[in-house]
């Protein structure tokens, strides 16, 4: 017997973050988010249930899976077989159309895509809730990816993370805003977010500070968003980024994600708002930055920050749409 199914999603991007854990084992969000799904860059995972299979077997990219990443992969595919009753082995193959190793976070459009291509190749046809659910166990991100454009990620309350489901405020369409990216280092980010998100926990005095402050940001920054207000957004997004890192900053030892041309980026975007132009920035767990715009003003904004001594790569995006299943 041999079940497959093909899925794509996009990346996304949050303008407001996802920065601790309320339950570890659920992955649950200690903070709501919300993000923006971009467009240029996708990825196209295939999985197949087949019974000639010794045991799963994940090709990313083109190369066997690493660990961790073997680890999340399994935790999703392991929930779909308990969901459909399927108790064959997976083949999966997983493409992005984006460099992986430049450290741009993959693992939400990986197990968006995932969590589409493996429960409809085991005959399952799911409900929102259900698959945010299942590209969870595989990245806290991830639900975002399901939805296109503008999308909430509530907290939630519930134990099990039930009203932990991603909402589309806006849909790409009607999304007038870019989003640049500057690519500054290569190479996978020094602590992945999970570890990061947990040693901040632990240790940063100001944890708390920060999922009070979090709080108050995302309530804000809904009004904003429905309002597609971006000059009310934007310091907003800026804001709430600087105190992710400040928090993760205050981690003992300090945990840095920035490099120096991180730095000399954010000092050429505060140069360029100064002369006028309209844009915001925030940067997640890695050195890289990304300015949000109006999208008349991206193409202008990428070549202004591809003119910085050490940026590798910009890239200007648009809001792109959720994931994409195909037979
Ligand atoms: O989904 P994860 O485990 O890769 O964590 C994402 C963390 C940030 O990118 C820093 C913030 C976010 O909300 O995407």
């Amino acid at each position: 017997m041999t079940r497959s199914a093909l899925a794509v999603a996009r990346p996304n991007i949050a303008l407001i973050k996802y920065w601790g854990k309320r339950d570890r084992d659920r992955n649950l969000p200690a903070t709501g988010s919300l993000s923006l799904t971009l467009s240029g860059m996708s990825t196209r995972t295939r999985v197949t249930f087949r019974d000639d299979l010794p045991q799963d077997h994940l090709v990313l990219d083109g190369q066997l899976a690493s660990p961790e990443a073997h680890a999340r992969v399994i935790r999703v595919l392991d929930q779909v077989r308990r969901l459909s009753g399927i108790t064959t082995p997976a083949e999966v193959f997983s493409d992005n159309d984006f460099p992986t190793a430049a450290g741009l976070a993959s693992s939400a459009s990986g197990m968006a895509a995932l969590a589409v291509a493996a429960s409809r190749a085991a005959g399952l046809d799911l409900d929102l809730g259900t698959l945010a659910g299942l590209a969870r166990m595989g990245s806290g991100s991830a639900p975002r990816s399901l939805l296109g454009g503008l999308v909430w990620l509530p907290r939630g309350e519930d134990p099990e993370g039930l009203d932990c489901v991603p909402h589309c405020l806006h849909p790409p369409e009607e999304v007038p805003w870019g989003l640049v990216m500057a690519w500054t280092g290569r190479g996978p980010k020094a602590v992945g977010s999970t570890d990061g998100m947990e040693h901040t926990r632990l240790s940063s005095p100001y944890y708390d500070a920060w999922l009070d402050q979090s709080r108050r940001d995302l309530e804000q920054a809904l009004i904003h968003a429905r309002a597609l207000d971006l000059a009310a957004l934007g310091p907003l997004m800026e804001a709430n980024a600087m105190a992710m890192h400040a928090c993760a900053l205050a981690a003992r030892p300090p945990l840095r994600y920035w490099n120096g041309t991180t730095l000399a980026v954010m000092d050429q975007v505060l140069v360029l708002r100064r002369s006028g132009l309209r844009g915001w920035m925030t940067i997640d767990a890695g050195p890289h930055v990304k300015v949000l715009c109006p999208r008349e003003d991206a193409e202008t904004w990428a070549e202004a920050l591809a003119r910085v001594p050490g940026v590798l790569e910009v890239r200007p995006e648009v809001p792109g749409p959720g994931v994409e299943a195909a037979p």
